[in-house]
């Protein structure tokens, strides 16, 4: 949610941050905009939308500063108009910031800074921070301090209440760069006399891979001598850079129209990664210990009574396949709440309870701050009620690790299409991986159940390359059918209720298709007013425990009219009767499906998308990273 990005070196600056821009752009695209240092003033340019906007007002212009900052943004205080656009600066035009983040005082902060004469241009909330550094500015240099442009910012973000990421330029001070992180995130990138920040990896790692994480309540200066990081009491710290392990090409469309439908073919890869991470390759029935590694401490399991899990949007619906899975192999209770509304309607404390936050991102404000907040409350209680906390995620670099005592990196990689598809799959992988572990040591299945499901387990990455190898192009021509569509409803039953909620979910937020996904038998109390001829519905249908109820809800649909699209196994006879358009995938247990349901409802979403001309990858109003609550 907004992206920021920092230069300062020998290279000219405006390019840096332009590309930089480009790879943050999925965290914003309302617009856009950089400030740099040269010639004794601040060169600030803005445009209002994506991102192209501000590179076509940047053509032609020489600008051969070293030293800069910019933004993408994702509005929250102020319309995206160029005026609310970033960098904001102070009256006199010498500060320049862009934020990342809510500053949730800034009414009184404002009011007190134009009471004092301070002039301001935007609705934005960012544009308090570059008048209050200028008015601690103006008492500092009389104090003569040893760098008074840090102590400036220092005092003022010990102002600020809310969560923020911020890069600062000073025209007063054109060797310095200052950022500042507090619980937004910000990493720091280490080149050779050149030195950068970016809300994100993926903007630094063509110039660098050594690489520091700034972690919350931290103040870096930048200079082209190297990194000074200073707590926001002013004492200095000493942090150790990283070093990336990942690979840039992670970051590239390499050849593929949108980088969402490049990551829905990376889904073979991702799950066999996650498989390869956590089971055994050799374990069978007689193996003597559990076919699922997952590295974590003994006592993480010991006296495990109730499992819940928050997280949001399609993390959330990973979570309920999680649920599932925990309960009916492991027989542990788990709740699956939704992290916004965790935060303001928590449970009841329970004992013995492991709670579990699923992120994509390892940014989503709601879901820490729900973790954050579980975890002191049990602080608090200590005893039976301590915090037991575990974090699902691909970016094992991200706020997330900070805060929980033990990750499962999903090994999904980046994901940069705003629309999840691969870190849902490579969730689900994690949560079969925990659920068959805990199942084991529960003993709550046989050896020779965990050992047709392990079987399975093996075979899913080869059946997602062969639905990927058939499907695209019949779902391609299906599309055309459905681009004017204005409402369709997705059903699906147990397992594969989430996957009927992931489904909708893809539909509406890239194609802007109003979608719903509901339990195919709760479809008779209500919803079945809704359909007509004009409202397809897709029903997913897999052998096992419900697949004769969810054909017989679907006939249902058929009654009044509604065209059917199933997802049903190869080859059946039964179904080819029911639907008018079948998305075939290979024949799998019921349990194991939903890593291969998805896959159809993933196209068929991005197909509809892209035949009506969509930014499937940027879709309006959304952010890739939601870092405000
Ligand atoms: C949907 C989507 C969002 C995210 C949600 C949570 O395609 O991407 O619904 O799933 O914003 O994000 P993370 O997983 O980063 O916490």
């Amino acid at each position: 949610m907004c992206g920021i990005v920092g230069y300062i070196g020998n290279q000219t600056a405006s390019a840096i941050l332009l590309a930089g821009l480009r790879k943050l752009e999925y965290r914003g695209y309302d617009s856009a905009g950089i400030a740099t240092l040269w010639d004794d003033e601040i060169h600030c340019v803005r445009a209002k939308g994506k991102l192209q906007n501000l590179q076509d007002r940047l053509e032609g212009v020489e600008n051969p500063a070293q030293v800069g900052i910019g933004h993408t943004r994702w509005a929250t205080h102020g319309k995206p108009e160029e005026y609310n656009a970033h960098p904001h600066m102070d009256t006199a035009r010498r500060i320049a910031v862009v934020q990342n983040g809510i500053i949730e005082n800034y009414r009184d902060l404002r009011e007190d800074l134009k009471a004092k004469g301070h002039e301001f241009r935007s609705d934005t909330d960012t544009e308090v921070i570059p008048h209050l550094i200028a008015e601690y500015l103006k008492a500092i240099r009389a104090e003569e301090h040893l760098t008074p442009f840090l102590e400036a910012v220092r005092r003022a973000v010990n102002d600020l209440r809310g969560a923020f990421a911020l890069a600062i330029v000073n025209a007063d001070y054109p060797d310095e760069l200052i950022a500042v992180k507090q619980q937004a995130p910000l990493a720091i990138g280490f080149g050779k006399g050149e030195f950068f920040c970016a809300s994100d990896t993926p903007a630094l790692v063509s110039h660098t891979r050594t690489v520091l994480t700034l972690e919350n309540g931290e103040i870096a200066r930048l200079t082209r001598l190297g990194v000074e990081v200073y707590n926001f009491a002013g004492d200095r710290l000493r942090k150790t850079p990283q070093t990336l392990n990942w690979n840039p090409i992670l970051v590239e469309k390499q050849g593929f129209k949108h980088f969402m439908l490049k990551e829905i073919y990376e889904q073979p890869g991702v799950v066999r990664a996650g498989l390869e991470a956590y089971l055994d390759s050799e374990w069978t029935a007689q193996s003597l210990t559990s076919p699922i590694h997952l590295s974590l401490p003994e006592e993480f399991y010991a006296d495990l009574e109730q499992i819940q899990i928050v997280a949001c949007g399609t993390s959330w619906h990973a979570s309920l396949v999680g649920k599932y899975l925990l309960e009916q192999l492991a027989d542990i209770p788990t709740q699956v709440q939704y992290a916004s509304e965790f935060r303001y309607g928590a449970s009841p404390l329970t004992p013995h309870t492991l709670t579990i936050g699923v992120t994509q991102s390892g940014e989503t404000a709601d879901t820490l701050s729900a973790l954050d907040m579980e975890k002191r409350r049990r602080t608090e209680m200590g005893g039976k009620f301590q915090p037991k906390l575990l974090g699902i995620t691909n970016r094992t670099d991200s706020t997330l690790s900070h805060l929980v005592d033990h990750l499962i990196n999903t090994h999904a990689g980046i994901e940069i299409g705003v629309a999840a598809t691969k870190t849902f799959t490579a969730q689900l992988v994690a949560f079969y991986c925990l659920a068959i572990d805990l199942a084991y040591r529960r003993k709550t299945l046989s050896l020779d159940r965990l050992e047709e499901i392990v079987t399975e387990l093996r075979l899913l990455p080869a059946q997602i390359e062969s639905i990927l190898e058939v499907q695209e192009r019949y779902v391609e021509q299906l599309a055309h059918e459905f681009t004017e569509t204005q409402d369709f409803i997705f059903i699906g039953r147990g397992i594969n209720f989430p996957i009927a909620l992931e489904g909708a979910l893809k539909l509406k937020e890239i194609s802007y298709i109003h979608a719903e996904g509901y339990p195919a038998g709760e479809m008779k109390h209500g919803p079945i007013a809704l359909l007509d001829e004009k409202v397809p519905v897709v029903a997913i249908a897999m052998p096992g425990m419900v697949y004769e109820k969810v054909l017989s809800n679907a006939q249902e649909a058929k009654a009044r009219d509604a065209k059917l699209i199933g997802v049903t196994p190869m080859n059946d006879a039964e179904a080819a009767e029911v639907f008018d358009h079948l998305l075939p995938v290979p024949a799998v247990e019921e349990l194991l499906s939903p890593i291969l349901t998805v896959i159809p409802l993933q196209f068929l979403a991005y197909h509809i998308a892209a035949r009506r001309g969509l930014d499937v990858d940027q879709p309006r109003n959304l952010a890739k990273s939601v870092t405000v609550e």
